[in-house]
């Protein structure tokens, strides 16, 4: 992306009349009058695909755009390093390392990462917890681990937003599809928390593993908190619904079998 097309230097949403998509991506002004009904031409797609590295004196920032969300924790935490006005969205040396690896742990999707040139790893948080938004995806944050049915260890991370309504194109993240498919689940439920689950979380890892055409398998302490910041779960082992048709949520309740979910 860098030097090549201002047109993807930031993730923002723009909402097309025409499809009524919340589109991720620059798109100029041109072609929103002119009503164009996709974001990216098949170059720009391809660009918006790839994880963009932006490097500065003393960070290297990496940018996922396929996992980036949202215009928020980034721009506004520090506008100096992080402007989509500017051809090159992110300028890490605008900030001291601290500052930018401070925002880039904001980041709730996972879609930024840094390398410090001193060596300094990112925090890992020292609890495993899941918060749900109202018609949108669960953001996780931990030590957390992406593992396969068979066990092998995909990607680690310590941020990452995941899918709920069977709709990503990019399972088991979030790629923004619940907006176009009008996913409607306040996340207001209330489960019981179990007392003797009662004690602290502990990040000792957490793993996730997408079961194929079935839910979310959660593995290692994890806690889990409704929109309204309610705690409905805490314990070391839950299903998480991601077809989106629990009648049971967060949680599987096997209605994946009754919508015959496809999860590939
Ligand atoms: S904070 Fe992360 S998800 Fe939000 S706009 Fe910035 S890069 Fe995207
Ligand atoms: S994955 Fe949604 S009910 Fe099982």
């Amino acid at each position: 992306m860098e030097g090549k097309s201002a047109l993807l230097s930031f993730p923002l949403y723009f909402t097309h009349e025409s499809c009524g998509i919340s589109c991720r991506g620059a798109i100029s002004n041109e072609r929103m009058q002119a009503g164009n009904q996709h974001c990216f031409s098949d170059e720009e797609q391809e660009m918006a695909e790839k994880i963009h590295k932006y490097e500065g004196a003393a960070i290297i920032v990496h940018y996922d755009g396929k996992r980036c969300l949202h215009a928020a924790e980034c721009v506004r935490g520090l506008p100096a390093v992080f402007n989509f006005k500017e051809r090159r969205w992110v300028q890490p040396d605008n900030a001291t390392a601290n500052e930018v690896a401070a925002i880039v742990e904001r980041c709730p999707t996972g879609a930024l990462h840094f390398v410090r040139k001193d060596g300094a790893a990112e925090a890992v948080p020292d609890a495993n917890i899941i918060r749900t938004t109202p018609n949108g995806p669960h953001y996780v944050r931990g030590d957390i681990r992406l593992v396969s049915p068979e066990g092998s260890v995909h990607a680690q991370d310590t941020r990452v937003a995941l899918c709920r309504c069977g709709a990503s194109q990019n399972k088991p993240y979030c790629d923004a599809r619940h907006l176009q498919i009008h996913f409607q689940d306040a996340a207001t439920w209330t489960h019981e928390v179990a007392a003797v689950q009662e004690r602290a979380v502990q990040s000792q890892g957490l793993n996730l593993t997408p079961l194929e055409n079935a839910p979310l398998k959660l593995e290692g302490e994890v806690a889990i908190f409704n929109a309204n910041g309610e705690m409905v779960f805490r314990g070391n082992e839950a299903y998480l619904c991601r077809c989106g048709a629990s009648r049971n949520k967060p949680f599987c309740d096997d209605s994946h079998a009754r919508i015959g979910f496809n999860s590939a």
